[in-house]
């Protein structure tokens, strides 16, 4: 991946070390997309069919995917290639240095796709406030965010934590696929992971919402019962007191 042109890689980056620097920050537009239209970020993008996906669909926009897991991300990234899609990039990065990534207001949408609901610790969960406010530093003000999960916990934790600090809400639905009153749009897009879900009989949760500049946040005080067809540990997690889930 090395010698992709649209593939940006800061994979390791240590506590007592200087915060990666990357030169396209405040410039993907200028010095890498060569034309002014919106950048769209796809977090924990996998092996980037989403990506890919919405860039095929979208070519008035720019498309980046980031995740950490490089092997993954060259499939997508060698797709976009063959494809000769000139509106896509990937960032190999941990997410939770984003906001070294970006200017302030560089990023139109963000899409957060399937990720794990990280059920042990609230503080690494894609959804949470400490990751909401990286995203208000790159994001315009009122940006969107869309997340699509299969986990009954994330859709429940993320939906008390929009409620809780009364963020606006476009679209809510815990069936995609069966809610006849929503127009699933770039939402249709399904990759290798969602068809898995799918095919074990799970709902797919979706949910828009957008996110103003500078919010104060706080986070949800609520139970909220494990998915219980993924592993965990513990049943008290740090930020949530949480409770094994019911069969589904
Ligand atoms: C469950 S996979 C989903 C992949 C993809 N979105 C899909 O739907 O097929 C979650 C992905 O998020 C990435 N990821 C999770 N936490 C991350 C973080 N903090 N920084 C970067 N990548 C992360 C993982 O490496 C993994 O590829």
């Amino acid at each position: 991946m090395r010698e992709y042109p649209h593939v940006f890689e800061y994979p390791f980056y240590f506590k007592n070390e200087a915060q990666p620097t990357c030169h396209l920050k405040g410039r993907w537009r200028e010095d890498f997309f060569h034309n002014a239209n919106p950048i769209v970020l796809e977090l924990g993008c996998g092996r980037g069919e989403y990506t890919v996906g919405l860039a095929e669909r979208y070519p008035e926009q720019n498309f980046i995917g980031v995740d950490i897991k490089g092997a993954r991300m060259w499939s997508g990234a060698t797709e976009a290639l063959n494809k000769g899609l000139k509106n896509v990039a990937f960032l190999r990065t941990s997410i939770e240095f984003i906001d070294q990534f970006f200017n302030e207001g560089e990023v139109e949408q963000i899409w957060i796709t399937f990720p794990d609901p990280q059920m042990k610790k609230y503080t690494k969960r894609l959804t949470s406030t400490p990751f909401l406010m990286r995203y208000s530093h790159i994001l315009v003000p009122n940006g969107i965010i869309h997340l699509k999960t299969d986990s009954p916990f994330l859709y429940t934790y993320t939906d008390a934590l929009l409620k809780e600090n009364h963020l606006p809400v476009e679209i809510n639905t815990t069936d995609l696929y069966e809610d006849k009153g929503i127009e699933i749009n770039a939402a249709a897009i399904q990759t290798y992971y969602e068809s898995q879900w799918l095919s074990r009989g799970m709902a797919i949760k979706y949910i828009r919402f957008r996110l103003p500049a500078n919010p104060a946040l706080v986070e949800p005080d609520i139970e909220i019962p494990l998915d219980d067809y993924r592993s965990y540990g513990r049943t008290t997690r740090s930020g949530v007191t949480s409770r094994p889930a019911a069969k589904l």
